[in-house]
């Protein structure tokens, strides 16, 4: 199935013959997301599943896996969409619409007010985790190939590398002093401690375009296709970190920071998750920022370098604005300190 037009007159047919409903019209949300209005005014979310074939008849068959728990967590009054049912022929699925605005749009729009319900977010997300958790017993065995405690540890030594390497090419894309030794070493600490603690089950695709900011600001999350182990504190940091890459001028936004902060999280883990998810993203940056610099040369682009360096800046100031007490964590924070060190955006 592949036109346009097929997969709408497919939605058609389907959502009438099985829900019995009739359809007023359909709207390309998002890639292989279609938003399908009725003629009463409620709406439907069909999303195309391109692992529901291969992962048919195994543990981690996403169309059951997302079923089951969508049932469950609804059942637990958790914030999620209804689960409406399932093609496994064409591997389409249905779900109640929750809402037009994901938190990383409204972060973009307005980050004083998306700062404001991120306590609920925070709430909204433990209530699931808390659930899902409850289940382990019977969940462990459908975690998808490659979401093993074993593979998030190896990952995590990937991550841990790039983080160091970020924090020097931070500091001296920005014109830093370049990091200490010492600095670096306790980089090293940090993310061994991080990894000692135990993981938890939870969806595999965490950042804030799976929030969805319903009726009342309720915060709704979505895709629970596909279970993997990994930290709550390092889920909660990318949840609620907005990039705005639907946007034109998008910007990298931290919305969790001290004053938000829930007394239920363990706020030094959350602090240290997040300096090292910043470092890996400025490390994309800088990686991006050498590979154009050559490019540069050749078809001089100044105004995609310019606003590469204005998202270092950023980094900068997220990773600078301290967020714990841990002195540790404050010290490796103050490295990135812009303020009075002459950094501007030419
Ligand atoms: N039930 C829903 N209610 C409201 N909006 C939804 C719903 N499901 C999806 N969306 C919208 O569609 C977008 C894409 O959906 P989704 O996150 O499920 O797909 P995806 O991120 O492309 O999938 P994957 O990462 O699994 O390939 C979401 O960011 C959200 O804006
Ligand atoms: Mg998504």
């Amino acid at each position: 199935m592949r036109s346009k037009r097929t997969i709408e007159k497919y939605l058609r047919y389907y959502v009438t013959g099985n829900f019995g409903a009739v359809v007023e019209y359909i709207d390309e949300w998002a890639p292989w997301l279609w938003r399908i209005q009725l003629i009463d005014g409620k709406l439907i979310a069909a999303k195309y599943q391109p692992l529901a074939r291969r992962t048919r008849h195994t543990e981690s068959d996403v169309l059951e896996l997302e079923r089951e728990l969508l049932d469950f967590l609804v059942s637990k009054n958790c914030l999620v969409p209804f689960w409406m049912g399932c093609d496994k022929k064409t591997g389409f699925a249905f779900y109640e619409w929750v809402g037009d605005t994901t938190l990383d749009d409204y972060a973009q729009k307005d980050i004083l007010s998306a700062r404001k319900i991120i306590p609920r977010v925070v709430d909204s997300f433990k209530l699931i985790d808390n659930n899902i958790n409850d289940m382990q017993g019977h969940l462990a065995s459908k975690v998808i190939p490659g979401g093993e405690k074993s593979d998030l540890l190896s990952l995590w030594r990937v991550v841990t590398e790039r983080a160091k390497w970020g924090a020097y090419a931070l500091c001296n894309h920005l014109g830093l002093p370049s990091p200490t030794k010492k600095i670096i070493t306790e980089l090293d600490v940090i993310c061994n401690d991080l990894a000692l603690q135990d993981p938890r089950l939870g969806c595999s695709d965490f950042n804030a375009r799976n929030i969805i900011i319903g009726d009342k600001e309720s915060p709704y999350f979505i895709e629970f296709a596909k279970l993997n182990w990994d930290w709550t504190e390092r889920r909660l940091v990318q949840y609620t970190t907005s990039i705005g890459s639907r946007k034109h001028r998008g910007n990298l936004r931290a919305l969790l920071y001290k004053k938000n902060t829930r007394e239920t999280l363990n706020i030094a883990l959350v602090d240290a998750h997040q300096i090292v998810f910043m470092l890996n993203g400025a490390a994309e940056v800088c990686f991006a920022f050498e590979k154009e610099k050559k490019s540069f040369r050749k078809y001089f682009r100044p105004t995609y370098l310019h606003s590469l360096r204005r998202r270092l800046i950023v980094f900068a100031n997220v990773l600078s604005e301290h967020f714990s007490l841990e002195a540790q964590l404050c010290e490796i924070r103050s490295t990135f300190s812009i303020e009075k060190k002459g950094v501007t955006i030419e």
